[in-house]
């Protein structure tokens, strides 16, 4: 059933004489940048077009049965400059649409004490296709154990409830359902080694593309060909197929027919027959909900309160007297991405008491776990100088002759070094590195059940770190889940990245939000607070990754291959407190990965969804993002939204 259609015809040439002044290449899809094309109701409204959202809402769209909406603040930004990944491709396309700073939310962080009292940004994307449209394309998926652990930090007495829906094996179905890959080739196979197994993690259909880049540096293969020289190292066939553990090949979203970035938008919006071609299927771009409409339910019981719809204010022109309101007769889904899910809850009454009354709002539900909770992957850099291997990126750069024959390369064939790219990465367990492993556990164990978490933070909340504490213990000392990540493509500098932080942050509204007021444009952002560090074993932590990173590239094949020489941080650093003052002092709290603002996890353990994503004491109201993952996984989180967006499912 085609509901616009049927009810209303008027709308639908309005909606076309829209269509027709919007940019060629954006003609056929039903894009809405005004409200007056918006109808009073749908069946299902989707807060964010982002990687999940729009998901979500390609799913909820495809059977023609319901109406769907999808409201986003960022523009249908259809610049070159997204998609294009390879060098020649940006430099020769035509300028950009809209200008690059209007894709990203404009995010710092409070000052933290534990990085010097910096202030460090988090990214997040602010344009049709989220943070997918902005990100760097690293495609690969985290072991088993990341997601098991969601279902081990439930507590025992929930975890069967929350493995019927969770964990690995569950996952996996929408893993797979939701990508397609596209294997190497023969030649690349042979050239590189690159291994893979399409039947265990692959076999989807839907255009979100994973492929490998056809080309890698020799000092990329030399890495790897000392890797499989030193004792210990392990080398799985395939990485996302839940065995992620030790030195991996991990695909890009990238489509490999056109070399070009694979994201939400061509993948769950303007793909053939997507929902840009659907009548049931609108999107307002340019557009921010400030706030849901909550109404009490007619039968009060423990969730009374029903999601009926939203308020929503423009991002550019003249301020309306009062924010418009759209309603839902079925579902709201939020998914504004970690950093904004929680600020959406939380000016419409859902949250921590103090922290909405200190902003003026009502509470509606006292949801405590709204805002907590919340990780990101710390990364910090060690660089060497290494023995030379050519041709490599400096080649290019640097050497015209060489840099014609990639372009002719590129030009005739979309191969060559310009589509070179990071398609490697060191995955290891913490007791791989370190004989600490015990001592860090025992620590942690030890640890006062509130110490370290921030002032006033409900004893649910407090549950739920225990739990977490527990599991985290447990994956600590398991061969099957992974610390350290060095993603590697030949370079002498590496990034460092911290796969699980003890500390835990927070994402409240600003006191000063006028979200709350339905005249205000609701711009203000929320308070970003990493509390990078103020769990002190994190820098425990840091500090034996780095010498695990020290001890393979220091091992006998990568002295022979490379003879490395470190020359940041330097080997004369070595004791615990100059490497903890040394990284400390340039350490990034944030790879782009926010989680845990909305958590999967029981109430009473400062959950804010359920198994089936609904959040508690409400109705009609779910979480399809990454703010939904109670614990990071050890991997970039961009598959894992994906997986979550297929998941969501409405009876
Ligand atoms: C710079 C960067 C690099 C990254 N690199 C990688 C990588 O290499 N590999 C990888 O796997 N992952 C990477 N990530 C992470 C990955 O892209 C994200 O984890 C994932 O895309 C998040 O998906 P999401 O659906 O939770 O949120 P998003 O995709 O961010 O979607 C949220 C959407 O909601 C919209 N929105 C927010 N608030 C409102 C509101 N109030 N009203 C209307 N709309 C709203 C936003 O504009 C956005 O479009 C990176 C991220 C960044 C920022
Ligand atoms: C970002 O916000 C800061 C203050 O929070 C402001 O000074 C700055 O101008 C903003 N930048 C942009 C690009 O909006
Ligand atoms: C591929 O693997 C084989 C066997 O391990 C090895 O001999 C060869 O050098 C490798 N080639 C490359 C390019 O890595
Ligand atoms: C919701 O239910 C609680 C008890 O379960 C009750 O105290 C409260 O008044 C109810 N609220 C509404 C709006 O019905
Ligand atoms: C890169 O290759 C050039 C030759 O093209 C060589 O001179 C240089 O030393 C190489 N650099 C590294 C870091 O290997
Ligand atoms: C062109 O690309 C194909 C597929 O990647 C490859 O097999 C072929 O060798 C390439 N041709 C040249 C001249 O590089
Ligand atoms: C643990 O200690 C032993 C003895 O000192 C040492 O040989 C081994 O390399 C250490 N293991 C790790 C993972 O650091």
């Amino acid at each position: 059933m085609r509901r616009l259609i049927c009810a209303a015809p008027a709308l639908l040439s309005i909606l076309v004489s829209h269509v027709a002044a919007l940019p060629a290449h954006a003609r056929e899809a039903t894009v809405i940048t005004r409200r007056d094309d918006i109808l009073d109701e749908y069946d299902f409204i989707v807060v964010g077009a982002g990687t999940a959202g729009l998901t979500v809402a390609d799913r909820l769209s495809e059977s023609g049965d319901y109406t769907v909406l999808v409201i986003e603040y960022g523009y249908l930004d259809m610049s070159h400059s997204i998609e294009a990944t390879v060098r020649p491709d940006i430099d020769s396309g035509p300028s950009d649409e809209f200008p690059r700073a209007t894709r990203f939310y404009n995010l710092t962080a409070v000052p933290q004490p534990g990085l010097g009292y910096s202030t460090p940004p988090l990214m997040a994307g602010a344009v049709v296709g989220g943070s997918s449209a902005v990100n760097g394309m690293f495609f690969m998926r985290g072991s088993a154990e990341d997601y098991d652990s969601w279902v081990w930090a439930a507590g025992e007495e929930h975890e069967e409830a929350f493995a019927e829906e969770w964990g690995w094996d569950n996952i996996l179905p929408y893993f797979k359902k939701s990508v397609t890959f596209t294997p190497p080739t023969e030649e690349m196979v042979r050239e590189y080694n690159i291994t893979y197994d399409v039947e265990a993690a692959y076999g989807g259909t839907t255009p979100i593309h994973s492929s490998y880049r056809p080309f890698h540096w020799p000092a990329t293969v030399a890495m790897w060909n000392a890797f499989k020289r030193i004792p210990g190292f392990r080398f799985p066939k395939e990485g996302a197929a839940g065995d992620q553990t030790g030195v991996i090949w991990a695909p890009n979203s990238r489509d490999p027919a056109t070399e070009r970035r694979s994201f939400s938008r061509p993948g769950h919006y303007t793909q053939e027959d997507g929902p840009a071609s659907r009548d049931n299927f609108h999107l307002l771009t340019g557009h921010r909900v400030t706030q849901l409409i909550l109404s009490p339910a007619p039968t009060p019981d423990s969730d009374n309160w029903s999601a009926d719809g939203m308020r929503y204010t423009p991002r550019d022109g003249d301020m309306p007297e009062s924010a418009w309101e759209v309603r839902a007769k079925r579902e709201v889904i939020i998914a504004a991405g970690a950093a904004h899910t929680p600020q959406v809850l939380q000016r419409s009454g859902i949250g921590p008491r103090q922290v909405l009354e200190a902003a003026g709002a009502e509470v509606k539900v006292e949801l405590p776990g709204v805002g907590e909770n919340f990780q990101d992957h710390m990364n910090f850099a060690i660089s060497y100088i290494s023995k030379s291997f050519s041709p490599n990126s400096t080649t290019l750069s640097r050497d015209p002759e060489y840099a014609a024959q990639a372009l002719d390369l590129w030009e005739t064939n979309k191969t060559g070094p310009y589509t070179t790219f990071v398609n490697s990465a060191v995955f290891l367990p913490l007791p791989h590195f370190t004989n600490r492993t015990e001592e860090i556990v025992g620590k942690l164990l030890a640890q006062d059940p509130a110490e370290y978490l921030h002032e006033g933070v409900d004893e649910t909340v407090i549950a739920g770190y225990v739990e977490q504490k527990k599991t985290l213990a447990r994956q600590f000392r398991s061969e099957g889940s992974t610390l350290l990540e060095v993603p590697f493509s030949g370079g002498s500098s590496f990034s460092i990245v911290l796969c699980k932080s003890i500390s835990r942050g927070t994402i409240h509204l600003s006191p000063d939000d006028d979200g709350v007021d339905p005249s205000g444009r609701g711009n203000v952002e929320p308070l970003v607070d990493y509390r990078a560090f103020s769990n002190p074993l994190d820098l425990d932590l840091v500090v034996e990754l780095l010498r695990g990173t020290r001890q393979f590239m220091s091992a006998d094949a990568m002295v022979e291959t490379f003879g490395p020489v470190e020359t940041s941080p330097g080997a004369h650093i070595t004791s615990d407190e100059d490497l903890k003052a040394w990284i400390a002092s340039r350490i990034s709290p944030s790879t782009g990965h926010p989680v845990g603002t909305a958590s999967l996890a029981p109430r009473e353990l400062g959950g804010v969804v359920g198994p089936d994503l609904r959040v508690y004491g409400t109705r009609k109201l779910s979480v399809a993002d990454n703010s939904i993952m109670p614990l990071v996984p050890s991997t970039h989180t961009s598959s894992t939204a994906y997986a979550i967006g297929e998941k969501v499912s409405f009876p």
